[in-house]
């Protein structure tokens, strides 16, 4: 691929970044991409750099976001616009927390919200986590399957509406909300309807979640709304108001399910294309943990993430200036051979697999990760323990990443798998 060519924005490179990736991180490891007007740092050191000094690389990057879905807002018509606005005013304004905050302000959130996912906790409800496992694996039967819609979307989800307390008369409503939410993300252009939909949607569930946070600080149950509804900031000595307690749990919701699904299904492709690793790892803990750590270092579900620059500065030899936004490309430096031996083959017994970057690092590194990994590495020892011999259905087309920049995904995958 030639230097000139390169747009990670193209559509067939939007499905397959990665040769797009090793020429950027050769020839120009940070590279000014027009279509976003950002400019993307691929190499893994450069990367480190990025996440790492955070007075220099500020999370503040909640303004480029809001700029991503006026790019949205601006494709509607005008009388969509109009009916947009309308709905979006109903909208209660959430503070940022945690992703798009720097220290000291971040620390405040990080340190109330870190007691959802402490080691006790995360172990304590392994049990409630294999029952989900579990039951939607048994909805699948030998033979053709589509993976996605019965194993790797359910799981998460199922598992982030039980642990938030979400009632079970209203989950219909919370999976499509989480699942719309989570799509806002894509940056991809929506009709009309969508748009509207999608809009009203967010204002439902903003309702639905203040609701939920008021009836736990009536009658607190034992789940996560409860913990961040009751828990007081400790400087402030204060409750969250609704607004920052929706600002926590929408990053609960957008970044906690689609994401696992992405390992999920990235997963299940790399096991059909590597058949021969499906007995060896079959009921081998250790080996399914660098399983999946490998799944996440190969096809990071969060692609990149942005940074907005502070200062004028130098990144690798690369020049930038107070204002301007950079993208992390954590999916580019977990393929970066300076790092990564071989780095695009899957190698199950990888030394310092978990060097890898899908989780970010630093300050801001992933507070689900723990969640995550409890769900990937009981769900694929427990899909080997269910089937063996599993391959690719025979369909009209292989299988195929979504065309999305930030989130990595695969729709859907249909597989086929003998009884153990
Ligand atoms: C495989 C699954 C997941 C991946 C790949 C992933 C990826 C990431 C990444 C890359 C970041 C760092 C952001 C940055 O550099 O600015 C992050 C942060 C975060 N993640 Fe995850 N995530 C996953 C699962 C989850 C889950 C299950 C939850 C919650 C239920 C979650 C909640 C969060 C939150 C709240 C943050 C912000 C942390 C902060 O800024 O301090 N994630 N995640």
């Amino acid at each position: 691929m030639s230097e000139d060519a390169i747009s990670l924005f193209d559509i067939d490179t939007l499905k397959n970044p990665y040769p797009a990736y090793r020429t950027l991180r050769d020839t120009q490891p940070v590279y000014f991409e027009e279509a976003l007007n950002i400019h993307v740092v691929t190499r893994y050191d450069l990367v480190r750099e990025g996440i790492r000094d955070t007075e220099t690389y500020s999370s503040r990057y909640d303004q480029f976001l809001a700029g991503s879905q006026m790019v949205v807002f601006q494709q509607a018509s005008p009388e969509v616009q109009q009916q947009l606005m309308a709905i979006a005013d109903q909208m209660v304004e959430t503070p940022p927390t945690m992703l798009t905050l720097d220290e000291p302000d971040h620390t405040k959130y990080r340190s109330l919200v870190n007691q959802l996912f402490t080691v006790s906790r995360i172990k304590s409800a392994e049990v409630a986590v294999q029952a989900i496992i579990d039951e939607c694996i048994a909805t699948m039967s030998p033979g053709p399957v589509e993976f996605m819609s019965v194993v790797g979307f359910p799981i998460p989800l199922r598992i982030i509406g039980d642990r938030l307390g979400i009632p079970l008369d209203r989950r219909e409503f919370f999976d499509k909300a989480a699942t719309q939410a989570a799509s806002a993300l894509r940056l991809t252009p929506l009709t009309g309807e969508a748009l509207l939909d999608r809009t009203q949607t967010a204002v439902d569930l903003q309702r639905f979640l203040i609701d939920l946070v008021d009836a736990r600080r009536a009658n607190p149950e034992d789940d996560m709304i409860t913990i961040l509804a009751n828990s007081k900031l400790e400087d402030e000595d204060r409750l969250l108001t609704h607004g920052e307690c929706i600002s926590v749990l929408n990053q609960f919701l957008v970044a906690g399910h689609e994401t696992t699904s992405s390992a999920f299904g990235w997963g299940m492709l790399l096991l059909c294309q590597n058949p021969q690793l499906q007995d060896e790892l079959r009921g081998d803990a250790k080996l399914i943990k660098t399983f999946v750590e490998e799944v996440l270092r190969l096809e990071a579900p969060v692609q990149g993430l942005p940074r907005l620059v502070t200062k004028d500065t130098v990144l690798g030899d690369y020049s930038l200036k107070a204002g301007d936004m950079i993208m992390l490309r954590y999916g580019a430096a977990n393929r970066d051979e300076r790092q990564f031996e071989a780095p695009d083959e899957l190698d199950i017994h990888r030394k310092k697999a978990g060097a890898q970057l899908a989780f970010g690092a630093g300050v801001h590194f992933c507070i689900g990760a723990p969640l995550a990994r409890q769900e990937l590495n009981l769900g694929f020892a427990s899909l080997l323990n269910a089937g063996r011999n599993f391959r690719l259905g025979e369909t009209d087309s292989a299988p195929e990443a979504e065309a999305s920049f930030i989130l990595r995904n695969l729709p859907r995958l249909d597989i086929v798998y003998d009884a153990i």
